[in-house]
């Protein structure tokens, strides 16, 4: 996974040269609607681009467009919701790669879905280390039935 920081003030001095006449996509640890924000008011690029923020949380861009439209947080989603989610994206996963590609690649997506809740770690162990896909999905659910 990669690792550093992004030299946003470089990215800004990019965008900002009067030579440069092409749009300007920055990319690089931004994992909240505020940074996002900041990318475009502080250093004015035309677009960014979002890497590691989106394990556990493709919701991040309805997230920034919410706060860029409406300048406030949206709601956080509900358990309910993030199981959901989870059980559409890994399905799609499936679809998409099958198995066990599919299932070993959504395993960090997974963890990073429902870190945070505690007394997880038991539940952490089975959703690395089962690889039958309708096994999976049961888990999923059995989160909302034991954390919910
Ligand atoms: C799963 C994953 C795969 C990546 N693969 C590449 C790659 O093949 N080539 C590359 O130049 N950068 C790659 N990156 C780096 C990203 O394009 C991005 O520049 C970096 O993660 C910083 O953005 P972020 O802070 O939003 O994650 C990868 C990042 C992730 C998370």
């Amino acid at each position: 996974m990669y690792r550093g920081n992004a030299d946003w003030e470089l990215i800004g001095k990019v965008k900002n040269n009067p030579r440069i006449h092409i749009p300007i996509i920055g990319n690089g640890d931004i994992d909240s609607p505020q940074k996002a924000k900041e990318a475009f008011d502080k250093y004015g690029v035309d677009g960014i681009m979002i890497g590691r923020a989106t394990y556990g949380r493709p919701f991040i861009f309805k997230e920034i467009r919410h706060f860029l439209d409406h300048g406030e947080e949206m709601q956080p989603l509900t358990l309910k919701e993030k199981v959901d989610l989870a059980k559409l994206h890994f399905t799609k996963s499936i679809e998409y790669k099958g198995a066990p590609r599919g299932v070993y690649e959504m395993r960090r997506h997974l963890i990073s879905y429902f870190k945070g809740i505690p007394h997880f770690k038991e539940m952490r162990m089975k959703l690395v280390t089962t690889d039958e896909p309708e096994a999976v999905l049961e888990l999923i659910d059995d989160i909302y039935k034991q954390f919910g």
